[in-house]
């Protein structure tokens, strides 16, 4: 990296949690702090792919680890913050990735798919940002951000509990932003277009599907993780320093049409 682009861009010093880091658009956000120089450290539940991801980053000379926790439950998400503040202290970055979306039509949407969507993809991000925003802003330096979804702000595949935690957290970041970007802490959100990755398998197996999202974005094409490397990059660094409650379509002009 030049001197200049290392100014604007460069995380060296960083430490970056991102959770989802293991798979899809988190893993690609988790390797693209990396490789900006931060330590980032990864927090899904299952272990063998955040190790993958851990090595990856660390054969490309980054530091990294790892936090296995469901964030669906309260009680672990304390415990990946109290861990976090032992085996790193607090971040400079969060990125709240981690996500699931269960899809059922909104007439069979039963209490717990609804508590497990909310508590997953809105409470988590909350209870982070809760814990590590304060620090941030004390510090006078601080970055969140959260990944939402188009389906915030439309309705489209079922958005039932998922669109409505997602709206929640796009309004969450906008609290975020009035709470902190004052003392140095911007708090963004993300909205992607439609990515092949595990959670999408169910629209990628089906080629009608594909076709038709294709039809709908003005790039000609559908998202790929990698698209998330270099938003992600800029909203953590000192380039996005004037950048705050924000959403970033990051969408192949899906949102634009
Ligand atoms: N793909 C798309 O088209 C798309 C579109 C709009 C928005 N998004 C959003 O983008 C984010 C990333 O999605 P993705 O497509 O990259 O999905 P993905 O490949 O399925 O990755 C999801 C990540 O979240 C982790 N995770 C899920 N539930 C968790 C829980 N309860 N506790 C801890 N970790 C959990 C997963 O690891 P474990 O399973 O090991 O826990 C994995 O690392 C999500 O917030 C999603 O809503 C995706």
């Amino acid at each position: 990296m030049t001197a200049y682009l290392e100014k604007l861009f460069g995380l060296s010093g960083r430490t970056a949690v991102v959770t989802g880091g293991s798979s899809g658009i988190g893993r690609a956000m988790a390797l693209a702090l990396g490789g900006a120089g931060a330590r980032v450290v990864l927090v899904a539940r299952r272990e063998a792919p955040m190790a993958e991801v851990v090595a990856e980053l660390r054969a490309e000379g980054c530091e990294a680890g790892a936090i296995s926790a469901d964030l669906g439950d309260r009680e672990a998400v304390r415990a990946v913050i109290e861990q976090t503040l032992a085996g790193y202290g607090a971040p400079d970055i969060l990125v709240n990735s981690a996500g699931i979306n269960l899809r059922p039509p909104l007439s069979e949407l039963t209490d717990d798919v609804w508590d497990r969507t909310l508590a997953a993809n809105l409470t988590a991000p909350f209870q982070l940002g809760q814990a590590f925003g304060p620090v941030m802003a004390e510090r006078g330096w601080g970055r969140i951000i959260n990944v939402v979804s188009q389906q915030a702000f439309r309705a489209y595949g079922n958005s039932g509990a998922y669109g409505a935690a997602k709206a929640g957290l796009v309004g969450l970041t906008r609290s975020q932003a009035e709470a902190w970007s004052r003392h140095g802490v911007t708090c963004n959100a993300i909205a992607p277009g439609v990515v092949h990755t595990p959670l999408t398998e169910a629209v990628f197996s089906d080629p009608g599907k594909v076709a038709a999202h294709v039809a709908r974005t003005l790039i000609g094409r559908n998202g790929l993780p990698e698209d998330f490397a270099g938003c992600a990059v800029f909203l953590a660094s000192d380039a996005g320093q004037a950048v705050t409650g924000q959403t970033l379509f990051v969408d192949g002009g899906y949102s634009a049409t």
